[in-house]
């Protein structure tokens, strides 16, 4: 099979009528930010199943404005820790944090590919996504930059930016509890099990202060400012503008979250490692550590020379792709998820970023090297940026998306030229 309509098959096969799973077995439910990557996705072939997603998305969204990052539609065994652990009092049932509001960046793109069908759909989205951008600004972004209260938040789970962070919770309130996700994937390519005591830890937190959110982030145990989420925020505000003036709506109010976080931008540039940086917003500390979040700044206009420089010693360390940790430094873990591993899904919002800014050679570049990930061995999760070895689920939505949008774009044209 060629490997759009493979890409294309996987989009369908993972469709649970409305929502998307990330991957079968390893994530059997709704997740916030995949779910907008697979709309992205179904827009290059079924634009109408794609404003289906966003909708889906924010069925759920909270009376506070806040989209959660699990939606769990149908019950599941397979997935821990499930609904009731989260405990969280909705219907359908949801997790208790948010996830990388990238929404309105992937509404956006969505529209631009066909303004007219998606004229209609795109305005009821628009006051949902300014609830969820306010709730951003209003219950998250209280120390300045954006903070997470879960590095599950994050989106980049057990990535070296949250250990300073991980190390203040205590896991021993994890109580017993069976882990399901080593079910699925090698253990070596998951979170070690003293990070997920503290995830679950946190959970209970969450669940102990009935998951009143500014509670959350008072009293928590974990607060930390995320670069990743931050800029993904930024340039969503921007785009959430964009999108708000062609709908002829006073944008005001998400101008002056945008000015206000771009100007938070200060607060996390680490001098010390020469680039946008994790803080625990408990202590004032820098991570100390460059990840891929900190290179998401090109998403949001924020990049400069020094950054520039980390870039290029990390990617030239690798052969495929931007790597999630420095690949120079004593943490780095080539195939352990978020601590090494290249992610096509974040290749795709750095390269978004590239083009905007007029670097189509590193466009170009990270195209080539992700499509090539996918062309060895197919859709994974995540890959070895060193030896592309495969990692995480298989038939990924997320990265069967992001090459019908985005990584396929020439072997396409290769195809079409044969
Ligand atoms: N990514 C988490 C997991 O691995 C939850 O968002 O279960």
């Amino acid at each position: 099979m060629d490997l759009n309509e493979k890409a294309r098959d996987i989009l369908r096969q993972n469709d649970k009528g409305g929502y998307t799973l990330p991957t079968k077995g390893l994530y059997p439910y709704q997740w916030n930010w995949d779910s907008a990557f697979a709309a992205w996705g179904f827009a290059t072939f079924d634009m109408p199943r794609a404003w289906d997603e966003f909708d889906t998305l924010m069925t759920s969204q909270w009376d506070d404005g806040m989209v959660p990052h699990i939606i769990f539609h149908e019950p599941d065994p397979g997935y821990f820790p499930g609904p009731d652990v989260w405990l969280t009092d909705q219907s359908p049932p949801t997790s208790g944090i948010s996830q990388p509001p990238v929404a309105a960046i992937l509404a956006r793109l969505v529209w631009e590919m066909d303004k007219a069908a998606g004229q209609e759909r795109l305005a009821t989205l628009y006051p949902k996504l300014v609830a969820w951008h306010r709730w951003w600004h209003e219950v998250r972004c209280t120390h300045g930059p954006a903070a997470i209260v879960h590095p599950w938040e994050s989106g980049r789970d057990n990535c070296p930016d949250w250990d300073i962070g991980m190390a203040e919770v205590d896991g021993t309130g994890a109580g017993e509890y069976t882990r399901r996700d080593l079910g699925h994937v090698d253990a070596s390519m998951r979170p070690k099990q003293e990070e997920y005591d503290r995830y679950i830890a946190m959970v209970k937190f969450g669940v102990s202060v009935g998951w009143n959110q500014k509670r959350i982030v008072a009293e928590g145990p974990f607060l930390m400012a995320d670069p990743g989420i931050t800029f993904i925020l930024l340039r969503a505000h921007e785009d959430l503008i964009a999108i708000g003036e062609a709908l002829g709506q006073d944008t005001s109010e998400i101008e002056g979250w945008a000015t206000t976080l771009r100007l938070a931008l200060a607060d996390i540039w680490n001098p010390e490692i020469k680039a946008y940086d994790a803080k625990n917003l408990h202590t004032g500390e820098f991570a100390g550590v460059l990840g891929s979040g900190a290179f998401l700044a090109y998403l949001a206009k924020a990049g400069n020379p020094e950054l520039d420089t980390q870039l290029m010693r990390v990617w030239n360390v690798v052969s495929y792709g931007i790597p999630s940790a420095d690949p120079e430094a004593a943490i780095f873990d080539p195939r352990r998820y978020w601590r090494g591993p290249t992610w096509p899904v974040v290749n795709s919002l750095l390269a978004l970023g590239f083009r905007d800014m007029g670097r189509f050679d590193l466009e170009a570049r990270l195209k080539a090297e992700t499509a090539d990930l996918i062309l060895k061995h197919g859709f994974y999760e995540y890959f070895d940026p060193v030896d592309a070895t495969p990692c995480g689920g298989a038939d990924f939505t997320w990265t069967a998306a992001i090459w019908l949008t985005w990584a396929g774009d020439d072997y396409e044209q290769a195809r079409g030229a044969a």
